[in-house]
């Protein structure tokens, strides 16, 4: 008899009540699902429970307090302890989280021109550029496709485009039998009149028949005499003629 009552002295000193339980100096255990809580009993008899972690929603993860985050599926949960000894779980998009458009992270795709990947967070990433004939150009680099340096433009405003370097704009051109031409310069071959334009294309503008002063635009004839000179632009491919009209 005197041995129980000691007994129940001795737990009634060293253990933590909660919720109508006790619970011995370092045991733990749930709460509604959502905390870890310790009892802590000092060496003068006081004891007292605390939150250690917060369980995540899904899957129980143990959250330790004021640690880093934890990831469950799509999200990162922080669990936190306030000035007032108030303990929350905080959600936020995970390091782990898809992108918006569902794909996985370090998965890539295609939109238009741009190749995109999925970065940790699920934060879309513009990597690179893909030309027509599938050169791939990194984001805010550039290279040398057939000839021409194509820049891949990330710009401030958040837009993004592939184009010819605004260095090849000053590039002078070449005629066919390799004489260089400035830009906004003219040449005429075989009776087509060339022009120089910019990122040194050579462009034909129109039709000048020897011993014929001007030029003749694309797709406009022109008499001269009792001849007529037929100039033509159809699609990519140009002609010329000049035929004999009856007076
Ligand atoms: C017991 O000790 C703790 C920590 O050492 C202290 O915070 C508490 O006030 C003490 N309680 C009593 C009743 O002395
Ligand atoms: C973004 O900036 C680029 C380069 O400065 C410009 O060409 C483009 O029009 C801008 N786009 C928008 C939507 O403002
Ligand atoms: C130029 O002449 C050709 C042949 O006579 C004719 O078919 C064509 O319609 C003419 N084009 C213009 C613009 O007058």
């Amino acid at each position: 008899m005197k041995f129980c009552i000691l007994a129940a002295l001795v737990s009634l000193v060293s253990a933590c009540t909660y919720q109508g339980k006790t619970y011995k100096n370092g045991e733990s255990w749930i709460s509604q699902n959502a905390f870890k809580i310790k009892c802590t009993v000092e060496s003068n008899g006081s004891w007292k429970t605390d939150v250690v972690a917060c369980l995540t929603p899904k899957g129980q993860k143990e959250v330790p307090v004021n640690a880093g985050p934890v990831s469950e599926g799509q999200s990162d949960f922080e669990c936190v302890k306030n000035e007032n000894g108030q303990v929350v779980l905080k959600e936020s998009r995970g390091r782990l989280a898809d992108c918006i458009n569902g794909k996985k992270q370090g998965e890539t795709w295609m939109d238009k021109s741009f190749k995109f990947r999925c970065d940790e967070g699920g934060q879309t990433k513009f990597i690179a550029c893909v030309t027509a004939d599938g050169h791939e150009i990194p984001a805010s680099g550039s290279a040398m496709i057939n000839g021409f340096e194509v820049e891949c433009r990330q710009h401030t405003n958040g837009t993004i485009s592939m184009g010819a370097s605004s260095k090849m704009k000053e590039l002078d051109c070449k005629t066919e039998s390799g004489k260089i031409k400035k830009q906004g310069e003219e040449w005429v071959d075989k009776a087509f009149v060339h022009k120089c334009g910019e990122y040194g294309q050579t462009k034909v503008v129109g039709c000048r028949p020897s011993n014929y002063e001007g030029t003749i635009e694309l797709n406009q004839n022109a008499t001269q005499g009792e001849l007529t000179h037929i100039c033509v632009k159809d699609g990519n491919s140009y002609s010329f003629k000049t035929v004999q009209t009856k007076a």
